[in-house]
């Protein structure tokens, strides 16, 4: 297998909360993946598609450049990178918030107090419009990980993260606040696509397929 197969290249989470659900929905479309382990493209076995298995945050920047046809991520990264692509489909799994967290001994009883206050997080653009909108004036301290350790480190006060399980914040002695946005995984598509009779029927005939996996599962 090689970049130039002709193949359409979907772009999928390597390591992460949509990395086994994603492998899941095309096992359930019928689309056989090799063991990937370390390597950071796969072919299916049985189908014309290319996995490129990536960092969650690149995957709406590649998809958009076109070095991968089509991705799956999650509405949260998709929003925060602000990234020129098509939603094709919603796909109902990896449904998390994007919380403010503080930590356990402390109270916020209202938005107005996180004025003057420090808040780290890897969404600064969605977090500071969120702010923008309810007139707070809080610094935003942008981490790109781990951004759950920042208030025990006095990075910061508060931080704003993924919240799933909320097992994470509990493990690092936060909890959760107010919910600034809600979050599912998302197909996207490169939007030149359209334009590519070739790709544009690959991609429909996988779409018939996800269409159908998603069906079976309500
Ligand atoms: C998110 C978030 C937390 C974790 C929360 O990370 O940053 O680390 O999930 O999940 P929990 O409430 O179930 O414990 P994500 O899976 O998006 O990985 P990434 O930050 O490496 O992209
Ligand atoms: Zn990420
Ligand atoms: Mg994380």
């Amino acid at each position: 297998d090689n970049m130039l197969n002709g193949n359409l290249k979907l772009a999928l989470q390597k390591n992460g909360r949509l990395t086994e659900k994603s492998l899941n929905l095309l096992k359930s479309c019928d689309i056989d993946i090799e063991e990937y382990s370390a390597r950071l493209i796969v072919t299916a076995r049985n189908y014309n598609l290319d996995i490129l298995l990536l960092r969650d945050d690149d995957i709406p920047e590649y998809v958009m450049d076109g070095v991968a046809d089509i991705g799956i991520v999650g509405e949260d990264v998709l929003y925060e990178k602000k990234a020129n692509v098509d939603v094709v489909r919603k796909l109902g799994y990896g449904k998390c918030k994007l919380s403010l967290a503080i930590p356990e001994s402390q109270t916020l009883e209202d938005l107005s107090e996180l004025n003057g206050k420090r808040i780290a997080t890897s969404f600064p653009n969605i977090l500071k419009s969120y702010l923008t909108q309810n007139n707070i004036n809080a610094t935003v301290v942008e981490i790109s990980g781990s951004v759950e350790i920042a208030p025990s480190l006095g990075v910061a006060d508060y931080i704003c993260d993924l919240v799933s399980t909320g097992n994470t914040l509990k493990f690092n002695k936060l909890k959760k606040s107010f919910d600034i946005f809600s979050s599912q995984a998302v197909l996207i598509a490169n939007k030149n696509i359209e334009n590519d009779p070739d790709k544009k029927s690959q991609l429909d005939n996988l779409l018939v397929r996800i269409d159908s996996a998603l069906t079976a599962r309500k």
